[in-house]
């Protein structure tokens, strides 16, 4: 099955000539009692260049005020869009996206860490004016002949972004094939967009939600559930709509989430969804980390987004 991805305007607007907007909303977006603070924030984008020129998956660049350590200008920090491609409003003109203050002990110094533009971003109002950049990204998104592919998509934490606005995309065009959601968030109280998905479960056959919490029940080993680890865990759900020859996979979130979806995926003889450099033998579990980066790359039919 042939993939055709939609032609897609990228960088209307570049950190030379960003494009100010107002912020029209900003919720937490996780629940009260997480100590993590994710939150939804829409951008009113209407009058500007970017009104109906985001596709689900596309990233908004945001350029956060000040001056960084080396006396630079502070630089660009992507968002992926959380909303569908016709946004909030239907219309285009409304994008949200979905951001988690970087918030942390140093590494080094023990000091209070906060990453610069998460917390800016977070810290704005409805009605401020933020300096915005985009559309950026071309390779994931979903095709343009989505009705003629099944779905797998993996996230962890804010890697659901796009997978809520692919979703509701698919969901407006009534999609009829699979679609399976792994999301993984370390406690119950990080998931989220929770309600949509169940929502949406409850009213599609087709569509398979995975909510996979890392830290409150171990799996039979005493290992963490991971996303890759509902594979196997699922695997009598998952594997039939993964031998599917139009079944297309997506991955967003965590770096380092790929190497063990790769890995699960070889050991089950999925190796439809990877390009091998090289060959690599025995247990996929056991494979070297450094030379599996080298050897394995993702398949036509397996897009990533990491960060
Ligand atoms: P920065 O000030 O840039 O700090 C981050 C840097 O600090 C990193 O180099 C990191 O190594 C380092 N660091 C982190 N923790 C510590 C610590 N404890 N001690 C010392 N150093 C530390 N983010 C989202 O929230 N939502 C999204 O939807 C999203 N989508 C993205 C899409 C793409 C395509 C990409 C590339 C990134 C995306 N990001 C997203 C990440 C986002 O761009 C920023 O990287 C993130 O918000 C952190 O930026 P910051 O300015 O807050 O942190
Ligand atoms: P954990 O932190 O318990 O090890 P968030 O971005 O909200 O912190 O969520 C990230 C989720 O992804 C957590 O549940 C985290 O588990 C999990 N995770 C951490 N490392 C990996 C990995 N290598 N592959 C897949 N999931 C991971």
């Amino acid at each position: 099955m042939r993939i055709q991805f939609p032609q897609v305007e990228l960088n209307i607007y570049n950190k030379n000539n960003p494009v100010e907007v107002p912020i029209l909303s900003s919720e937490v977006a996780t629940s009260a009692a997480s100590p993590n603070i994710i939150r939804h924030i829409t951008f009113d984008l209407s009058g500007t260049e970017l009104e109906g020129k985001f596709h689900a998956g596309q990233s908004i660049g945001v350029l956060p005020p000040g001056i960084t350590d080396k006396g630079k200008p502070e630089p660009l920090r992507l968002y992926s869009i959380s909303s569908p491609s016709d946004g909030e409003d239907g219309n285009g003109k409304h994008h949200s996206t979905t951001v988690k203050r970087l918030i942390g002990e140093h590494w080094e110094t023990q000091k209070l860490f906060t990453g610069t533009c998460s917390n800016y971003l977070s810290s704005l109002r409805a009605g401020d004016i933020v300096k915005v950049t985009g559309p950026s990204g071309k390779r994931f998104l979903l095709p343009e002949n989505a009705e003629d592919f099944n779905y797998v998509f993996f996230a962890t934490g804010t890697g659901v972004a796009p997978f809520r606005g692919m979703i509701k995309d698919l969901m407006k065009k009534k999609h009829r094939g699979e679609i399976a959601l792994i999301f993984g968030a370390p406690y119950r109280t990080d998931l989220l967009y929770e309600s949509y998905f169940r929502e949406v479960e409850g009213t599609n056959k087709n569509f398979h939600y995975i909510p996979t919490i890392s830290r409150e029940e171990p799996r039979a080993d005493g290992s963490r559930p991971y996303v890759q680890t509902q594979l196997f865990d699922r695997q009598k759900l998952l594997y039939p709509i993964l031998k599917q020859e139009n079944t297309l996979i997506y991955i967003c979130g965590l770096k380092g989430m790929e190497t063990g979806i790769i890995q699960g995926l070889a050991s089950q003889g999925l190796e439809e969804y990877l390009t091998f450099k090289k060959e690599l033998t025995g247990d996929p579990f056991s494979w070297d980390a450094d030379e599996m980066k080298r050897a394995v790359k993702t398949g036509e039919r397996m897009f990533l987004e990491v960060y």
